[in-house]
């Protein structure tokens, strides 16, 4: 999957309101080491210099097409091309930032807690994902997927499940948490213009499905999936169209030992 960090950032605002309410809720004060664990285009790290700007950040992602734009436009840090699964820091964080990243990853039983591990007694945590699968955005997306000529090639691309549910976080990092906050927000999106959720969905979601077929078969999905989500979203009387999106929060302290 390749990244296009220009349709990513046509929703920049929406996409960054929740880095921002994340970054809100982190305990730390003057932290010295900070990690943005996928950093996409540098709008999250942007949030990290301006809180902490005497902070050393380490800006970390698997995309080249991200982080070059994160170079060119992000904030003066440094930045890492490394696979999340693999990464290890440098030195220990006090801080790991990560808002709308992991939901990429598999293996969460597996992957929250060792990201808590390299944290020093004291550091924290922080996590925004999306929790929206069962809304009819990504429904609609899997069903469609499933149901065309091209369900062989993008079946193993769906992911039903990425995100686990609050209390199963909960029972992962309590245990190595002093303190852990975990939560929910639904923002209501106000989108503009014509298929304003397959617009939006085409910066994330979709384009794993898009880069996995030929030409013709993306724009036939494309379609069939545009069709239901008119139907599933339609437009207001004044113009707008709203996209309520559900994200789930997490902030874990490092307990001692
Ligand atoms: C939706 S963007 C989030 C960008 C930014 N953090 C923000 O707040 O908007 C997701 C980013 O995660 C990166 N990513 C996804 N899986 C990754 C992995 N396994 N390792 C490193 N980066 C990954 C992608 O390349 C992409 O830049």
């Amino acid at each position: 999957m390749s990244w296009d960090p220009a349709l990513y950032l046509k929703y920049g605002g929406e996409r960054t309101r929740p880095a921002a309410d994340l970054l809100a809720r982190v305990p730390v004060t003057d932290p010295s080491q900070v990690v943005d664990l996928g950093c996409g285009p540098g709008n999250s790290t942007a949030l990290l210099a301006t809180r902490w700007p005497a902070a050393h950040i380490a800006a970390v992602d698997a995309d080249p097409n991200m982080l070059d734009r994160a170079r060119r436009s992000g904030p003066r840090c440094r930045y890492v091309h490394a696979d999340i699964a693999a990464w290890q820091p440098d030195q220990p964080p006090d801080v790991i930032f990560s808002n709308a990243v992991l939901h990429w990853l598999d293996d969460h039983a597996a992957l929250f807690p060792r990201l808590v591990r390299l944290l020093p007694a004291g550091g924290v945590l922080a996590v925004q994902m999306p929790h929206n699968f069962d809304a009819p955005s990504h429904t609609l997306l899997r069903q469609v997927a499933r149901g065309g000529p091209w369900a062989p090639t993008l079946e193993p691309l769906l992911r039903d499940k990425p995100v686990a549910a609050l209390e199963t976080y909960h029972r992962w990092l309590a245990p190595l948490s002093s303190a852990l906050e975990i939560w929910e927000t639904t923002y209501l999106v106000r989108l503009s213009g014509a298929d304003p959720v397959l617009s939006w969905m085409r910066g994330t979601a979709l384009r794993p499905l898009l880069d996995a077929l030929d030409p013709k078969a993306a724009g036939m999905y494309e379609a069939a999936y545009a069709e239901r989500l008119r139907d599933a979203y339609p437009r207001e009387p004044d113009g707008i169209t709203l996209f309520p999106f559900r994200r789930l929060f997490i902030v874990a302290t490092r307990a001692e030992g």
